[in-house]
């Protein structure tokens, strides 16, 4: 049900953000890189989000302020529904690391232009956003292992090979 496009861009961005978190004291051509190639990413996959099919359009998955508590109710009462696609936190953590790649390849992109070069706001920013991957990845990864479990079905074999195994709603 993951596209090759959703697979092969969740992987490639993971990739290039952990890259560039571990290289933020450098060496400097490898943090800048990645972070460009992220930007590029998450770019492309916020076009995939209205131009791609089902699974991938945000508007088939980012859920109403409602639903999405109604859902976390579900979870803590432990009568939550399967989702084929993303479940609705799911989809709230998706929207919430994508801003924070828009925001801190941004402000990265700002700081190796002359202009803004040492600018205090932007590195201070760019800092905030990028130390903050690392709480939401532990927090997207967590929520991956936990649904996997509850739904007994393995989520991260569904985002290499698109395929899942439980087809219900
Ligand atoms: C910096 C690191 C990461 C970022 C920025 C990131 C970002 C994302 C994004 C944007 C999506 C939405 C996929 C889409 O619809 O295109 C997603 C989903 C997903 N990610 Fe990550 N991810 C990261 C690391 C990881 C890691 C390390 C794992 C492995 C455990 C993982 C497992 C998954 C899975 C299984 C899904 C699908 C969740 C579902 O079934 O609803 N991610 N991630
Ligand atoms: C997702 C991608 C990125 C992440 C996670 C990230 C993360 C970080 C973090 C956490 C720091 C602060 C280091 C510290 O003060 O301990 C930093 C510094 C820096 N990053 Fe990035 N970064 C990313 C992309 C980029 C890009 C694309 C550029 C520019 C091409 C860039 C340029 C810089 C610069 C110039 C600094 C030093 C700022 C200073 O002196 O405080 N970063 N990055």
């Amino acid at each position: 049900m993951w596209d090759p496009l959703v697979r092969g861009l969740h992987w490639g961005l993971a990739t290039c953000v952990i890259a560039a978190f571990f290289t933020r004291h450098g060496p400097e051509i490898v943090h800048n890189t990645a972070g460009y190639i992220a930007l590029a990413i998450a770019l492309a996959r916020i076009v995939w989000g209205f131009a791609g099919g089902e699974f991938a359009r945000f508007a088939n998955f980012v859920a109403s302020p409602r639903a999405t508590v109604n859902y976390t109710l579900a979870v803590l009462g432990r009568r939550e529904p399967h989702y084929l696609g993303h479940n609705p936190l799911g989809a709230w953590m998706i929207v919430a690391l994508l801003f924070s790649v828009l925001v801190t390849t941004g402000t990265g992109w700002l700081l190796d232009t002359d202009a803004y070069f040492g600018d205090e706001l932007f590195e201070d920013v760019h800092a905030f956003f990028g130390k903050l991957f690392a709480p939401m990845v532990a927090l997207h990864v967590g929520g991956v292992i936990f649904t996997s479990l509850r739904q007994k079905e393995n989520l991260v074999t569904a985002m290499i090979t698109g395929r899942k195994t439980t087809p219900d709603n």
